[in-house]
């Protein structure tokens, strides 16, 4: 992405963001809620044409692609929506062969041994013939990125891909994106508010705070932020304590100062113009 800007109405979403993803990379967007990273995703992905700036994916000005040739793109890259996103009429299967049907003209059986491969890859082969609604929401992910999978992408794009699920079933997921990465050589996009998550599977990470692009450093560079003693950390500059704050969850430093500073703002001149502006970098605990 260079220099992109995304706006709804009125209201500036993303203010000029500079990413580049490296080949094979997993590239954690870290960022509070409403922070704009489901945006940039789906800048990436093509389902949103940005105001200003350009992107480029596996080579291609996608914002200068028609429909035609976006969906040549479309068929290079997997998604793992929020939801998982799966037909409940369809088995687990069934939904997994879909994309193959839809965008390939090979056999019944080559078909259904790529739907066991994929199924395999991420432990749902056991569960092949139940229904969504027979199986749990892990089960359902699992199933959902068996299904990105189907048509061997280069890139997987996961948004909040342990949402709703409980810790244990959470960091199975982890896992899960570690090893494909790893056994499929993928580059993975992971977007997610979830520390936890973000420490324990990313290479990089790009931390988005109210639609800006913050910082873009190695896992090693947040880890030693995160962990630097507070005397060190007060002479840093705002941004990165800004960050180190969000990393621990503190409920004290200059996220917080700012809110105060709105609050106080807003009972001097009214509450209205700036109510919607509510800081998106919000500490999380796990
Ligand atoms: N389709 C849309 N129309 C209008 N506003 C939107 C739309 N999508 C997102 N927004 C706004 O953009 C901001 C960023 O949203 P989003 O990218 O979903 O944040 P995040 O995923 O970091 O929580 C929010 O204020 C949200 O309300
Ligand atoms: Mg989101």
């Amino acid at each position: 992405m260079r220099g992109v800007v995304k706006r709804f109405g009125s209201q500036t979403v993303l203010d000029g963001i500079n990413l580049d993803i490296r080949t094979g990379e997993t590239m954690v967007i870290m960022g509070g809620s409403g922070s704009g990273k489901s945006t940039m995703l789906r800048l990436m992905i093509g389902s949103l044409t940005p105001e200003e700036g350009s992107i480029e994916l596996l080579g291609r000005d996608i914002c200068s692609l028609n429909e035609k040739r976006m969906n040549e793109v479309r068929k290079r890259f997997g998604i793992l929506f929020q939801s998982g996103a799966l037909f409940n009429s369809m088995t687990i299967a069934e939904n997994v062969a879909l994309p193959i049907i839809e965008h390939t003209d090979l056999d019944q059986d080559i078909i259904d041994i790529q739907v066991k491969i994929k199924l395999e890859l991420v432990g749902l082969l056991h569960a092949a013939d139940k229904y969504p609604a027979e199986i749990s929401g892990g089960m359902k992910k699992r199933a959902g990125l068996a299904r990105a999978l189907a048509l061997d992408p280069q890139i997987l794009f996961y948004d909040e891909p342990s949402a709703g699920l409980d810790p244990v079933t959470s960091s199975q997921i982890d896992q899960l994106i570690i090893s494909l990465s790893r056994k499929l050589g993928v580059t993975s996009v992971v977007v997610t508010h979830e520390m936890d998550s973000a420490f324990t599977i990313a290479d990089r990470i790009a931390m988005l705070d109210r639609g800006r692009m913050l910082r873009v450093e190695p896992l090693e560079w947040y880890r030693e932020l995160r962990d630097s003693p507070p005397q060190e950390a007060a002479s840093r500059p705002e941004g990165e304590r800004l960050i180190r704050q969000f990393l621990r969850g503190e409920a004290e430093g200059p996220l917080t100062e700012r809110q105060e500073t709105r609050a106080y703002e807003e009972a001097l001149f009214g509450v209205g113009t700036t109510v919607t502006q509510t800081p998106s970098l919000q500490p999380t605990r796990s």
